[in-house]
This record gives C-alpha cells, structure tokens and sequence, in this order.
C-alpha cells in the first residue's frame, strides 16, 4: 500500500501534491456542505485535518467515519484556511478499511491514566500514550547508539538461568514439572533432576553475572533486555518485568564507571529532548509543567558525588521527620534518596560506598572492611535510576563474600573463572529502563511507561 505517514506530512509539506493518508479518526465535526476529520496515524502527536466537500461524498459514506474508525484517503495538500494546522488535505476518494461504534471506548479526550490502564490494548491510540511509546522508541535507540558509537558490543544474556546475581531471592521459578504431582527426594524436598533443565531455574533479575563474561573477554558490553523480579512491592517505581540496560567494561574502576554513568543519561534525555520535542511538549503541557525545564537542568549540571556516609550525615542532620528513620547501615529509601536530590543538592547525586552488608556479593570491598564500591544514581522525581559498582576482581575476597552470604559455591563456579583466568579490575552498572522513560516524559507511575506492565496481581493483555 502506498501511504504518506502524516508525521512527513508536516516535516516536508508538498503542497498540491496528492497524498493517501491512513490512520484513524479521532474526530469528525461540520456541516452539511463540509465535514473535517482530525485523523491520526500514530507517527506523529499532531492530527491531521482533512477536508470533505460535501458536494463530492454522500452523507451515506460519511456516516462510518466515526471516532476509533480506519481509513484511506486520498486528496490533494494543501495550504489550510482555518486555524490550528498548517497544511490539510481536501479529499477526492474515502475508503473505509473498519468501523468502530459508539462502544469504542475511547470516545472522549481526558480519560484518566487509572482507566487508560484498564484499556490498555486500546491506550496506543490516545495522545499521551502515543507521546510516551513513541519517546520510548526513540530512548531505545538513544541507548544502542550511544554504546555502538563508543565501541562497546550489544551482548544478548540469557533470560532462564539457574543463579540469583542480586541475592535478593525474588525470582520467578520456570518449570516443566507438574505443579500437582512434583517428583520428590527422599528427604521430602522437590527433584529437580527431573526437570526440564535438570535443576531449578528462574526468569533472570539482572544478565550481569554473564555481561561480566562478555566485559572481561570483549572488553566492554552492554545488555539491553527484559529481567524480572517477583518482589511483592505495589509502587509507582516498580514491575515485576522490566527493561535493562547494563553496560560492563574491564579496566573501568569506580571513577571511569561513575563518569560513563553519568555521560550516557546525559545523551539518552539530550537525544529525547532533539528528536521528539512535540511528544515531550504535549506530555509538559497536559500533566507536568516543570517537565522541561528539569531536563534541561540536569543536562546544564554536574551531579554531585559523595559517600553514603556522608549522605547519611547531612539526612541525620537535617532535623526531618522521614517515615523509615535513618542512621548508617540502613538502606537508603526513596524518600531518604529523593531528599538528598531535591531538597539538599538540588541536582542528581552520585553515592557511594555503601554498607556491604546491604549490597550485593559481587562488589569490590574497600580496605575499611565495612563498605563496598557501589554506586547509586539518584534522580529527582525518581530516586535510584540506576545502580552499579566496581566490581571484585579478587578471587580469595569474591570467594569469602560468597561464602559470607552462604551462596551455593557449585552455582557459581563459571563466574569465579573469570577472576582465576586472566582476572582485571571492570566495573559496570544498571539503568532501568522505565525510569529514565519516566523521568523523561514525567509519568509519574512506572505502569504509564511500558505498554502492558506486569505488576503483582496483573498480567493482563
Ligand atoms: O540496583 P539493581 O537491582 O542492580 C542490578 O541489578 C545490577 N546487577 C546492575 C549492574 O550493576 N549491572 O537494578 C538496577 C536498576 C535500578 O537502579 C532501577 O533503575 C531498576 O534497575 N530497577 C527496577 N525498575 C523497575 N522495576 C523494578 N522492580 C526494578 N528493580 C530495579
Ligand atoms: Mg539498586
């Protein structure tokens, strides 16, 4: 079929030449002698208006042309008389490709995102969420073209695994077994010899562990897939399936990995900010005045860098009630995180050096015992968005934190080879994707982001 998307349309007008649009109607209003449709084709936030003379189509033909229908038509560009839109389109022939009735439920403008949600097969088709997916699109090849462009290799880990890399426990479990007739041991425990994979497996929460195989053989590698987590926590910042982004590079330490961090968000909004600046206008305008501007300040400013410790001095110190109290060994909440960002700096701040005890196996351990090489990016609005470390290169200290923790050894034998082969300092990090989509469009619940999300209790669509 041959079709002028509406979003070349605007970009290159051809006036009086003969397009065909195709798209779907958002609305038809007029009169007897002439009806104008907005239609929509889902490449552009702007509608296109197209002109029908009534003294060329019967009102039998218009009568389909309701809002939530498909259509074809085809007619000349044209400079347009009324205001609101540059260019029209007077049409010459109308095809109706399917109707809608007056069940489509997205009749009216201003639905509320609650509702949106339920609608979720439908909600593409509204501004907003056509505005989101599509900054979406873009972010996601703001990030394939940042890392290409600096070298690094696009590295695809496995999505079933038999490890946990963050520890925290909440996996998804995969299984062939028949959940009502489960193979037992003696000892009364499920055989998993008899599985499919002949052990227990799960959906991954992080492809690190596997991206540090990639970093310490090609050097630097980023992942960019979907992970999973089966914590029960209902936010506005949590899915239990989301998008991963996780670069891992040998020969970066803490430094390197903290400058990187902050370089490639930089590019992801500034990329935004270029290329879909109508999408992101319209999202400001409807629900977020401050939303430009936000971006553009943490563009203009270098994010502050200190220690958890130090953040945990200047929180104790700042006389505020939080409702999770807080003092050192504590892991820092969003409340704690966005105090810091918002209230005190004013810009996104880079912490470090967080307990061990509340940070993963895997990151290198500083001479003081006590903390461990983590970094967490912390964003306004947000909180954490993005959270990574240097890693331990040393066999024996990686051994004794696995130990430590009463990790199964024989699981991890594969990725203690890396630090008995060869082994170089590398560091490395994770960006959730939804949050940099949240803060970029300024949603404001991480299910606004993603076009079906997956939360406790909701698989739908
Ligand atoms: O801090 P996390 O758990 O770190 C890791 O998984 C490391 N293995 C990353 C690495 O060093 N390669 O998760 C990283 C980021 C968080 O900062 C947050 O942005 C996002 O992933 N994230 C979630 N996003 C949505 N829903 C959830 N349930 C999330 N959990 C983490
Ligand atoms: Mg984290």
């Amino acid at each position: 079929m041959k079709r002028t998307k509406i979003s070349t349309i605007f970009s290159q007008p051809e006036l009086d030449s003969t397009v065909d649009v195709m798209g779907w109607v958002r609305t038809r209003r007029g009169n007897k002698y002439v009806q104008f449709v907005a239609l929509n084709d889902g490449s552009t936030i702007r509608n296109l208006q197209v002109v029908f003379d009534m003294a060329k189509f019967s009102d039998e033909q218009l009568k389909a042309v309701t809002t939530g229908s498909s259509i074809h038509v085809k007619g000349k560009l044209v400079e347009s008389q009324g205001k609101g839109q540059t260019v029209e389109v007077q049409a010459e022939e109308l095809e109706v490709f399917g109707t809608a009735d007056e069940t489509y439920p997205l009749q009216k403008k201003g639905h509320s995102l609650e509702f949106l949600r339920e609608k979720a097969h439908l909600r593409p088709r509204t501004n907003t969420f056509g505005a989101v997916l599509r900054v979406r699109s873009a972010l996601a090849f703001a990030i394939h073209k940042f890392f290409q462009e600096k070298g690094f290799f696009y590295l695809n880990t496995p999505l079933i695994t038999a490890s946990d890399c963050e520890g925290a426990g909440a996996m998804f479990q995969v299984t062939t077994l028949p959940l009502n007739d489960l193979p037992k041991n003696e000892d009364g425990s499920v055989d998993y010899s008899k599985d499919f994979f002949g052990k227990s497996t799960a959906l991954t929460v992080s492809g690190q562990l596997e991206g540090e195989l990639g970093a310490t053989a090609l050097g630097a590698i980023y992942t960019f897939g979907p992970t999973f987590r089966a914590e029960n926590s209902n936010t506005p910042r949590h899915l239990s399936e989301f998008w991963m982004i996780e670069p891992e590079m040998a020969f970066y330490d803490i430094e390197d990995n903290m400058e990187l961090a902050e370089e490639f968000v930089k590019y992801c909004i500034r990329y935004a900010l270029d290329t879909c600046r109508d999408d992101i206008e319209f999202l400001a305008e409807h629900y977020d005045k401050d939303l430009i501007s936000r971006l553009e300040n943490v563009l203009a400013q270098d994010f502050v860098r200190l220690t958890y410790t130090e953040g945990v001095e200047i929180l104790e110190k700042s006389g505020r009630k939080f409702e999770f109290p807080v003092h050192w060994g504590t892991d820092l909440q969003s409340e704690h995180e966005r105090y810091l960002v918002e209230e005190h700096f004013k810009r996104p701040v880079i912490l470090t050096d967080y307990p061990k005890d509340i940070k993963a196996f895997y990151m290198k351990q500083n001479p003081d015992g006590r903390t461990v090489r983590a970094m967490d990016v912390l964003f306004p609005a947000i909180g954490e968005i993005i959270g990574g470390s240097e890693r331990e290169a040393d066999y024996d200290k990686l051994l004794a934190s696995i130990d430590e923790r009463g990790i199964p050894m024989k699981d991890m034998w594969w990725y203690l080879d890396t630090r008995r082969f060869g082994t170089v300092p590398h560091s490395g990090f994770g960006l959730g994707f939804e949050r940099l989509v949240l803060f970029v469009t300024g949603m404001t619940n991480i299910r606004d982001v993603i076009p079906f999300p997956r939360t406790p209790n909701n698989a739908e669509f």
